[in-house]
């Protein structure tokens, strides 16, 4: 029998999956001791069952990175199949070393977590799932894309509409496509230049014929918002409409205003982080969580 174990990072993902799983559900007990130092403690029941460690890492990000250290050295002391998911994978931006000397956070956050006896690690939507699995030490890894959960929902609401789902760069591709197939409709990604030194982005669009009156612009974070508001800017001044259709809405300082000021009329995302803003539409992944880690193998 499997147990959900809540870690305090959990946005009450772990608790809503317990039910829709039909298994228990239990929260780690945490504090912090005077000089900031975190202190954590699993009840005594987890002993004995499988466990499915539930984590997401929005800032705080490092906290949150060293509750599933704490967490998963208890557990590798006692006889536990362990699984661990984490709803929202910080540090997995920097990917590779695009300039000499930088570290690759990415390769050292999952290089850590997995070198615990993890069965399955699993993801929702994280930036580069390969260069996960590569990273990867021991068990398997899984990436789960809810483009699903998202056509669902847009299309309730803009059934009939011409749609153009509007991916930022190629590396997201296969996301605007997982959202597409599900809408029935067709996708493209615009051209992303980074300067690495200075961090500026810039878009190019190669051509603004196949895109409908309305965009489902994706992306796999929102932080700023700089993104999603550059090319929001640009559709929206040549009249098409945009939606924006982001997994973590991280929303940092006066991000929500700037999607709003580039024309940005709606935004979905999922309950992979707290819900911060009133505004904005966060999706419940739990049953679509379960019945994949189900149809996975993850839960049995
Ligand atoms: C970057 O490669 C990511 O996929 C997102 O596009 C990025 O994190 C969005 O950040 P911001 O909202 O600050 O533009």
């Amino acid at each position: 029998m499997v147990i959900v174990v809540g870690l305090p990072g959990d946005p009450g993902v772990g608790s809503k999956l317990a039910s829709c799983l039909g298994v228990g559900y239990v929260s780690v007990f945490s504090k912090r001791f005077p000089d900031g130092e975190i202190y954590l403690r699993l009840p005594q029941k987890v002993e004995g069952s499988d466990v499915l460690l539930v984590q997401s890492m929005y800032p705080a990000q490092s906290d949150r990175l060293v509750e599933l250290l704490l967490a998963l050295e208890v557990l590798s002391r006692y006889e536990n199949r362990v699984n661990l998911l984490i709803t929202y994978l910080a540090y997995a931006r920097q990917d590779r070393e695009f300039l000499i000397g930088e570290s690759v956070s990415l390769k050292s956050v999952v290089k850590a977590l997995t070198t615990y006896e993890v069965d399955v690690l699993v993801t929702i939507d994280a930036h580069n799932p390969h260069a996960i699995e590569k990273a990867v030490e021991s068990g398997r890894y899984l990436n789960i894309v809810p483009g699903e959960v998202f056509a669902e929902a847009i299309s309730r609401k803009y059934r009939g509409r011409e749609i153009t789902v509007v991916a930022p760069d190629r590396g997201a591709l296969s996301r605007a496509q997982s959202i597409a197939n599900h809408l029935n409709c067709g996708y493209i990604a615009v051209q992303k230049v980074r300067d690495r030194v200075t961090g500026r982005v810039e878009h190019i669009f190669n051509s603004l014929n196949s895109i409908s009156e309305l965009a489902i612009v994706v992306d796999d974070i929102v932080s700023t918002g700089g993104t999603i508001a550059g090319i929001a800017s640009y559709l929206t001044s040549r009249n098409i409409e945009v939606v924006a259709a982001i997994s973590h809405a991280l929303l940092v300082g006066d991000a929500y205003e700037r999607l709003v000021k580039s024309g940005v009329r709606e935004i979905y995302t999922l309950q992979t982080v707290p819900q911060t803003s009133a505004n904005i539409t966060y999706l419940d992944i739990a049953s679509y969580l379960a019945r994949e880690l189900r149809r996975e193998g993850v839960v049995k």
